[in-house]
């Protein structure tokens, strides 16, 4: 097969359009190499730079960013440009650089999240990532998993559709907005172990309220008792500073890279623990692939490539801000908008208070206006976006706030005189 030279394909995958933004991306932040990122967390002519490179929309105030985020201009940019070059030489990229490509983008998350990549593969998104796992999964009738009321609906629905097929039992605790301790939440976990118990799910944080739980001792409590640990990291990858060697060592971890790592949409990883990948039934065959590599998991069909490729470059965005950064500033601006209004006559917050325990997602209500009447009003008279949750086994009623990156204080200000009008 007729192969072109490395420089040859290097000028087909990269364009030059994007060159200048970046160059500009690395000039702002090499003036604040050695500011703290607490005290720059709260400087706002810094964090316009930063917005400046976002294709923000100017029709509304976005603070729903937790479903998925803007990838940054230059990331876009990169994108776009890969798009461009598969489609030039089409089967021919996909018959010789795919894979190797493919590999490089596994190889820096799984740096990211500090595991080997043999371990990781790269998928659409978290509900695929947890789903390769709840469906791989070799279940017994009678076995048990524990899952929490406030997990995500689409897993909590897939336990269920194991428990119709194979006969499973699930067992649904429910977390407490406020807790008082991480011992609190453990305690709940335990109590709800048995005998027949074989895998615990666990939100790192939990998507409707951004309650951060206390991973690593839900996870060392769950192995004293021999259960495995299925971690939801859809929120906090990205987000949140920390790699496996922080967790515990969990057998699976999942998460989305459209949601903090600010890649375009549609990826996803998947971490297998090494010693678990033997364990797992592919959903799609490979008979090419050992039972024991996980590559036997990521059988995906022919797909946007481009996706994959523009990993890189969002790893490349997001390592430049740094996640020290990155994190701080989104926790200052969560406490920014959730300080003025914690203690205010009519509204509700259902996110805990102290700082470690949430980072960019709070949920807000509004005492005698139901979530959805609270978000159209916000959108309506203020155009101000966030999503409505109202969920009675939840106990959560209020809409979901999720300021990014890019998201002004001058925003928050406006959101904030919102909520206090709404209130009054
Ligand atoms: C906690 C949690 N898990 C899983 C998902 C599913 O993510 P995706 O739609 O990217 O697969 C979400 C999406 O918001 C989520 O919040």
């Amino acid at each position: 097969m007729p192969t072109l030279s490395k420089r040859q394909f290097l000028k087909t995958l990269v364009g030059t359009a994007a060159l200048s933004t970046w160059a500009g991306l690395e000039d702002t932040l090499a003036n604040v190499a050695y500011v703290p990122s607490v005290t720059l967390a709260q400087q706002e002519d810094f964090w316009a730079k930063i917005r400046a490179v976002y294709p923000v929309t100017t029709d509304f105030i976005q603070l729903e960013n937790g479903y998925y985020s803007l990838a940054a201009q230059p990331v876009l940019d990169s994108y776009m440009q890969h798009i461009r070059n598969v489609n030039t030489v089409s089967s021919y990229y996909m018959r010789t650089r795919q894979f190797a490509d493919k590999r490089e983008s596994q190889k820096q998350l799984a740096t990211l999240l500090g595991c080997s990549s043999d371990e990781l593969i790269i998928t659409r998104n978290t509900t695929e990532s947890l789903d390769t796992v709840i469906a791989g999964l070799n279940w017994k009738a009678g076995d048990e998993v524990i899952m929490a009321a406030q997990d995500y609906g689409a897993m909590l629905d897939m336990f269920r559709l194991q428990a119709r097929r194979y006969g499973i039992v699930t067992q649904t605790l429910s977390l407490p907005n406020h807790p008082n301790s991480d011992s609190e939440i453990v305690s709940l976990y335990e109590k709800a172990i048995t005998p027949k118990t074989r895998l615990l799910m666990v939100c790192h944080m939990v998507n409707i309220t951004g309650q951060i739980l206390p991973i690593r001792q839900i996870v060392e409590m769950a192995h004293r008792h021999s259960v495995d640990v299925l971690v939801d990291g859809a929120h906090a990858f990205g987000q949140l500073n920390f790699t496996l060697a922080d967790l515990g060592g969990c057998d699976y971890y999942a998460s989305s890279l459209h949601k903090w790592l600010g890649t375009p949409l549609g990826a996803g990883l998947l971490y297998v623990r090494r010693d678990k990948i033997p364990g797992l039934w592919p959903m799609f065959a490979d008979s090419s692939v050992a039972d024991d590599d996980i590559r036997k998991l990521n059988h995906t069909g022919t797909h946007p490539v481009a996706t994959d490729l523009a990993i890189q470059d969002a790893i490349r965005f997001h390592k430049a801000i740094g996640i020290e950064r990155k994190e701080a500033r989104l926790r200052y601006l969560q406490r920014y908008w959730t300080n003025q209004v914690r203690h205010y006559p009519n509204i509700v917050l259902n996110t805990p208070e102290m700082p470690a325990r949430s980072c960019a997602i709070a949920n807000v209500g509004i005492i005698g206006k139901s979530p959805a009447e609270l978000a159209k009003t916000l959108f309506d008279t203020y155009k101000i976006f966030t999503v409505a949750i109202d969920s009675d086994p939840a106990n959560v009623h209020g809409v979901r706030v999720t300021p990014h990156l890019y998201t002004t204080t001058a925003e928050l200000d406006s959101f904030v005189r919102a909520l206090k009008e709404l209130a009054a």
